[in-house]
């Protein structure tokens, strides 16, 4: 479903992702590790066209990305939920107008049609249809960062979903409530996604697959039993402050 190969990319002189290659199943979670500043933003912003590779390609299902025309993306673009880093909600519009943002700005169904769908996504999101018409404000961090991820969901039919760092900053009952609903959209529409988390221990229950970057290269690429046992020095010293609570984690691992 996405596959980069040997993708470089810099926004200026210093290189920030050098010769990445990977690849993301249909239906799988990919979740991407790394320090701060290791390129792990950039993956997700290559992914959604929103700056192109210097060098290498970009594909979706099959189609080469990296030289599609503004035509080609239009189609794809649609397809494709971006959760991103903060996932920051507009203060003055409600739950409502937040969740159908773009149904308002870039389709033409009625306002009606739009409430249905937003209706929809609530449910879906596990809150309740009276917050329609509140303010963020109001609700917790978990609630908020629920209703960033319905405002990605309910603007796309998704075949792709991008979260940049979902649950960093939540507590663990609103960091369960975010992983379990990246596992309904796997499951429920059967996304692909890529999910980038600082947080390792939480990782486990989303994939088995993971990657590591470190200064723009990627230094591991494999399953969760691997990763613990890696001897390379850049992914253990990554993995270092988790170890203590990740030491068990090949008994928890989701089964292959
Ligand atoms: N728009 C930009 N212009 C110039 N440099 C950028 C830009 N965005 C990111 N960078 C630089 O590119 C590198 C990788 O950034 P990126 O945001 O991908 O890292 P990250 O792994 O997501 O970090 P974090 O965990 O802090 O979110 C960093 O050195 C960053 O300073
Ligand atoms: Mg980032």
């Amino acid at each position: 479903m996405i596959r980069f190969e040997n993708v470089s990319f810099s926004y200026g002189k210093e290189p920030v992702l050098r010769d990445v290659s990977f690849h993301v199943k249909p239906g799988e979670t990919v979740v991407v590790l790394g320090i701060s500043g290791s390129g792990k933003s950039t993956i997700l912003k290559l992914i959604a066209g929103l700056v192109q590779p210097d060098s290498g390609r970009v594909l979706i299902n099959g189609h080469e990305m990296t030289t599609a025309s503004e035509d080609e993306w239009s189609r794809v673009r649609p397809k494709i939920g971006f959760v991103f880093q903060g996932g920051a909600l507009f203060d003055s519009m409600t739950v409502g107008e937040n969740i159908g943002f773009t149904l308002i700005e870039h389709t033409d169904k009625t306002m009606d049609e739009i409430e249905v769908t937003v209706r929809e996504t609530l449910r879906f999101l596990n809150l309740s249809e009276d917050l329609i018409d509140i303010l963020p404000d109001s609700l917790s961090g978990g609630m908020q960062r629920r209703v960033s991820i319905g405002r990605a969901v309910a603007a796309v039919d998704p075949m792709i979903m991008l979260y940049d760092e979902p649950t960093t900053g939540l507590d663990p009952i609103s960091t369960e409530a975010i992983t379990e609903l990246i596992l309904k959209l796997q499951s429920v529409k059967g996304v692909s996604s890529i999910v980038v988390t600082h947080q390792i221990t939480d990782a486990f229950e989303v994939t088995n697959h993971f990657i590591v970057l470190h200064d723009g290269v990627m230094v591991f690429d494999g399953p969760g039993e691997k990763l613990v046992q890696v001897q390379d020095e850049r992914v253990q010293s990554f993995l270092a402050p988790f170890m203590q609570s990740v030491k068990n984690i090949p008994a928890v691992c989701p089964e292959e």
